[in-house]
């Protein structure tokens, strides 16, 4: 089951975490334009005519880009804020608000599943993974990204005018609360952090084949306007995308 915390913060912040990912100047533009969205849709590859699953679509953001380049989406989200934007975002898609543990489709009724950043607020992977499974064709593919394993446990140290991230604690396989400052408030948005052994040996136990693998690199393009953020994610690996093929 989702957790209420998740849904609620999504709910929140739907409004203000679309309009952070359409905002040129602001840091989520980079984040998730320029730094995981360009591999993920590289790993997607043409998926024109396909019947595609956008599983934690948010805003439709991703869902909209899909049903451009040719393929039949449906999105499912467990924020009704988040699926009222998305039902405005891309309206060639059909939308659901709904939990990714218990989908409402038909066994092999897609030929890809895609979930952005949507599995690391998943304690257990086990019945995300089944459920996937179950709606997938036989070859069918899945495609997501999740923060990089490697880098997401990390302590922040200020040094003077620097800023320094000591990478600690990769083993313990805990929940991190991360701090969205939002209008003036905090909020709390639970993350939960795997091993990249723990995630292999899910994947391998739910019967899906690992086809291809790649730790996101910003656009170049970005060096200019985002000269920070890029030196820092050229050097430092802050999202991972996956594409595994159900067996
Ligand atoms: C970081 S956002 C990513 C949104 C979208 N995939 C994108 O990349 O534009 C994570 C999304 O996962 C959704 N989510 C979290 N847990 C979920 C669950 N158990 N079932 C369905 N959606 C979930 C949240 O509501 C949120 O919209």
């Amino acid at each position: 089951m989702a957790e209420k915390e998740i849904m609620k913060g999504y709910n929140i912040l739907a409004e203000e975490y679309y309009q952070s990912r359409k905002d040129k100047k602001g840091t989520s533009y980079f984040y998730n334009q320029l730094l995981e969205m360009p591999t993920t849709l590289k790993l997607l590859g043409n998926i024109r005519g396909k019947k595609v699953l956008d599983l934690g679509c948010g805003p439709g953001i991703y869902a909209k880009v899909l049903s451009e380049k040719g393929a039949s989406v449906k999105g499912i989200d467990i924020s009704e804020k988040s699926i009222e934007i998305a039902k405005k975002e891309a309206p060639h898609a059909e939308f659901i608000i709904g939990d990714a543990e218990k989908l409402p489709y038909k066994n092999f009724e897609f030929d890809i599943v895609l979930s952005p950043l949507m599995l690391g607020h998943l304690k257990s992977w086990n019945k995300v993974l089944s459920e996937i499974y179950r709606v997938l064709k036989k070859g069918g593919l899945f495609i997501f990204s999740y923060h990089n394993p490697v880098t997401e446990k990390n302590i922040k140290h200020n040094w003077f005018f620097k800023r320094f991230r000591e990478l600690n604690g990769y083993f313990e396989e805990e929940r991190i609360i991360k701090i969205w400052e939002k209008e003036n408030k905090n909020f709390e948005m639970i993350h939960y952090h795997k091993t990249y052994s723990t995630i292999i040996k899910l994947l391998v136990a739910h019967r899906f084949e690992i086809i291809d693998y790649e730790d996101c690199k910003p656009l170049l393009e970005s060096k200019e306007s985002y000269p920070k953020d890029y030196k820092k994610t050229i050097n430092y690996p802050t999202f991972c995308v996956w594409k595994v093929k159900k067996k």
